[in-house]
């Protein structure tokens, strides 16, 4: 906390650091108020640092220096200043050993970045900037070490895990225990972790492709012991996925996983030790729902697709943050494409990226997937930084083909193994491995904002000759007017009247890769005997928005036949953001709103269709939700797209309620629950049925709901169930419903949090009285990020319709919120205020109210930087 504007760190001001750390030697001895941390540091002068020998200086925050000595001597107080975040330190000599005591707080820790307590269970969290809040310590990651870590505690705390493997363990006098663990891979602080308390493990192994055999440990509190198959299963999934499609080994003999319920992000890649928030490890079939699984499955695959990809190949600095969480999540979304339905996972992750990273691109903290400059690094964990950061390297996957992108891959980690690298870098294995030139392609990390590609077409009916002109642009923002044209992968295929495929090329490929690298561009199709119909960024091969002007029938036909099955739904998002946009209009002029028979039909036939995998039909049934179609406005009017979503979703739901119960009925299918592609397909197709049939608000309706809600055998459909009669049903069903389920779930924090969720995220429920009274109610802990995410976040953004009430109410409640939270987890606070953020995209009124709650945050008095970077950059210009 400051007062001062904090300072910002620039990309361009980076200096290799003045000393390397060849050890690490850490002692903790842990109490709740006063953890004594002793550390002993071999340090050497970096040969490659300018001349001469300058003062050490080591960060440190919140730490308690109880004494420093150099080579066994203790030093006095003029050897050294103690600086507001850290020390400088007067050295003599090139190389030496220094010895620093601390003391430590975890219990007051709300931060939960450093070491802290979580249900009394100590725990660490060090990246980005965390471990400078355990000791003093050169704390960046080109700062790669051995570690040694010791931990002394109570007998009550008998679980002591730290990196790497377990070298000794034993008894003190005074009835305490420690445990001594040794990590032989070099790494940097950020990968650091610590786990004490009083834990249980499920164990399992796994056999390397060389092999090895690695013992694998899921630890948790008792209670929990039965929620671990699903992510061990995972954890061997994605071993094996690894060794198959990257050719990369697990290296240490132990890989374990913790679940920590009070944790700020998803998991955490510290090496060998993998830390995960509860809520994304945890799993039973009667506890979790098939969101839940999937997740699981896809973020253990990702902390453990980091141990290449993170930790043995780490980054020079935080600009890079990307090098690693764009790459990784680029894996972790291939393995869950390959283990489930790719096309669906496409789906989901497309919608991610357009209707918030998007946003992201086009808001008031865009920044590229390598920013230039930061205040605090914890604000670039972004979904530009990971998931358009991911599409960048997919983007690279599909200029150079699979194997020249593991032939890239495989050079990567080959001549950076053990090393701390940047984005430059990957481009250049990728470059070197496959003797291409991705000098143009390389703007995608340097310029930020969402390109847009403007296509037009002509056909020649004398010459058979098509043509596409395709121009493309790139929003301004603030830092970056002038932006040059980027290399962007264009997948494209043409169809004929039957909705065929046209070949496209000699070798009679159906869909090529046009590659964009002008303003303008214009690319010839020869020898067609009619205008065929183009499919547009197939499998969405670029992250971009691609503009062409098709009519409401092409987009029909293509939505019954385009080969590439993201394009059938993409062109049913195209034809419902067109819908939607007639609705708000007829809305605004006060005109009375109408779907029109045509689409009414169209998806009558899509709810029908038994070939097409019911997952795609449930994708294009539900409509875009409120916040993608105010991405889509220019300005959004959030009362028109309330109306005219609910009015499409109330038109479909009565035009078609014989089909909803037909298929619902099919669906309606009694099997042992298991997580597979299919049977999650089939269960979400069957409960948006179930929602569309709540919407009519019928008797007959809410009773299937009350039924499935008493005799669901998972929680997906107790969960379906249970949102129906929420936000369907009169008060009195819907008041009963909540308490019957909490009364059967209140031990289980998982589904007490979905059971938060679901009350803050509906409109009908959700109103700013029922949210306030929710944060009493003693299920919500304003401490624990899981419950304020369910809560706060679940209200700001899934409620659309109350958070953007006229009178601004909602806004002021987030404002509230965060100045309350600021005080005791700074990067919570700074993620909460997002959505009060993105006032310049309102209409009028509602911008003018969002700007006065992001006024009154940022003249609330002292501001972590985390949040004044935020507050500050949205009311600037
Ligand atoms: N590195 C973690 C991941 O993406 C995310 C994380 C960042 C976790 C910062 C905690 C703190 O896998
Ligand atoms: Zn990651």
């Amino acid at each position: 906390m400051q007062d001062a504007q904090p300072k910002t760190t620039y990309l361009k001001d980076y200096r290799v650091p003045d000393y390397l750390v060849d050890s690490t030697d850490l002692c903790f001895e842990l109490e709740p108020k006063a953890t004594l941390v002793k550390s002993r540091l071999k340090i050497r002068r970096n040969p490659e640092a300018e001349e001469g020998i300058p003062p050490l200086l080591l960060d440190g925050i919140d730490l308690e220096l109880l004494s420093i000595a150099i080579d066994g001597t203790m030093l006095s107080p003029a050897d050294y200043q103690e600086l507001p975040q850290g020390l400088s330190i007067i050295v003599e000599k090139p190389d030496f050993l220094l010895e620093i005591h601390n003391r430590i707080n975890p219990e007051d820790n709300t931060s939960l970045e450093g070491l802290y307590l979580s249900n009394g269970m100590y725990c660490t969290q060090c990246e980005a900037e965390g471990f400078r809040k355990i000791t003093f310590y050169p704390d960046r990651p080109d700062v790669m070490s051995k570690f040694t870590t010791t931990i002394v505690a109570p007998i009550d705390h008998p679980v002591l895990l730290s990196n790497g493997n377990e070298v000794d363990r034993g008894y003190i006098e005074d009835g305490r225990q420690f445990v001594t663990w040794e990590d032989p891979f070099a790494k940097p602080a950020y990968l650091f972790a610590l786990v004490a308390g009083d834990l249980q493990h499920v164990d399992d192994t796994f056999t390397t492709s060389s092999g090895r055999e690695v013992k694998l440990q899921i630890f948790t509190e008792a209670k929990n012991i039965g929620k671990c198959d699903h992510a061990m299963r995972s954890l061997k999934s994605a071993m094996h996925w690894d060794e198959e499609v990257y050719g990369r080994e697990y290296d240490l003999d132990i890989f374990m996983v913790v679940a920590v319920d009070h944790f700020n992000m998803g998991a955490m890649e510290n090496k060998g030790l993998n830390i995960f928030n509860s809520a994304c490890v945890l799993a039973s079939p009667e506890t979790a729902t098939d969101s839940a699984f999937q997740r699981i499955e896809s973020i253990v695959g990702h902390e453990y697709f980091h141990n290449w990809s993170g930790n043995r190949v780490t980054c020079r600095d935080w600009f890079q943050l990307s090098l690693k969480e764009g790459f990784t999540v680029f894996r972790d979304a291939e393995f869950s494409a390959d283990l489930n339905s790719r096309a669906v996972k496409r789906i989901e992750d497309v919608t991610l990226l357009r209707t918030n990273q998007f946003a992201e691109d086009a808001g008031p903290m865009a920044h590229p997937i390598r920013p230039d400059s930061y205040m605090e690094i914890s604000n670039f964990y972004t979904l530009t930084v990971y998931e358009k950061g991911a599409e960048v390297v997919r983007m690279i996957h599909t200029l150079l083909g699979a194997d020249g992108f593991r032939k890239g891959s495989d050079l990567y980690f080959e001549r950076h193994d053990g090393c701390a690298v940047t984005c430059e870098d990957f481009i250049v294995a990728m470059e070197d491995a496959n003797q291409v030139d991705l000098t143009q392609f390389r703007r995608w990390y340097s310029q930020a904002g969402t390109p847009v590609l403007d296509v037009t077409d002509q056909f020649d009916e004398s010459t058979g000759v098509y043509r596409f002109v395709i121009r493309q642009s790139c929003p301004p923002i603030p830092e970056q007017k002038d932006k040059l044209p980027f290399h962007i992968p264009l997948t494209v295929g043409l169809l004929d009247s039957t909705g065929s495929d046209i070949a496209l090329d000699k070798a009679g490929s159906t869909q090529l890769v046009l590659e964009i690298t002008e303003s303008e561009q214009m690319f010839e199709f020869n020898g067609l005997n009619e205008k065929p119909l183009p499919s547009l960024l197939r499998s969405f091969s670029a992250p971009v928005k691609v503009r062409y002007d098709y009519s409401l029938e092409q987009l029909l036909f293509l939505m019954s036949h385009d080969s590439d099955t993201f394009n059938r739904w993409d062109a049913s998002q195209r034809l419902a953001f067109k819908a939607m946009n007639l609705l708000q209009g007829a809305y605004q002029e006060g005109l009375t709103l109408k779907l029109s028979p045509e689409l009414i039909l169209a998806y009558r036939n899509i709810l029908l269709d038994k070939e097409l995998d019911p997952a795609l039909v449930a994708e294009i049934m539900l409509l875009p939700s409120e916040h993608s179609i105010a991405e889509e406005s220019v300005s959004i009017d959030a009362e028109a797209i309330v109306a005219a979503r609910a009015f499409a979703r109330k038109s479909l739901s009565c035009a078609l309620i014989d089909e909803l119960k037909e298929r619902y009925a099919e669906l309606d299918i009694e099997r042992p629950y298991s997580p597979n592609a299919k049977d999650i397909a089939e269960r979400r197709l069957k409960n948006i049925c179930l929602e569309y049939l709540c919407i009519t608000e019928s008797a007959d309706a809410l009773d299937l709901a009350q039924r499935q809600f008493d005799s669901a055998g998972n929680m997906t459909d107790r969960a379906a169930a249970l949102s129906a009669l929420i936000n369907y049903g009169n008060d009195q069903y819907a008041e009963q419903a909540i308490h019957q389920f909490y009364d059967r779930w209140k031990e289980d924090t998982q589904v007490t949090e979905l059971w938060l969720a679901q009350q803050a995220c509906s409109a009908k429920r959700g109103t700013l009285n029922n949210i306030k009274a929710l944060m009493q109610h003693p299920a919500f802990e304003l401490k624990n990020p899981n419950k304020v995410r369910a809560v706060i976040g679940g209200f700001a953004n899934r409620n659309f319709q109350q958070f953007h009430k006229n009178d601004g109410s909602g806004f002021e409640f987030v404002a509230d919120q965060v100045i309350a939270l600021d005080k005791l987890n700074p990067q919570i606070a700074s993620r909460v205020v997002i959505p009060i953020t993105r006032w310049k995209k309102y209409q009028g009124d509602l911008a003018d109210k969002m700007k006065a709650a992001l006024l009154r945050v940022s003249n609330s008095g002292e501001l972590s930087k985390d949040v004044y970077e935020v507050v500050s950059k949205s009311l600037m210009n």
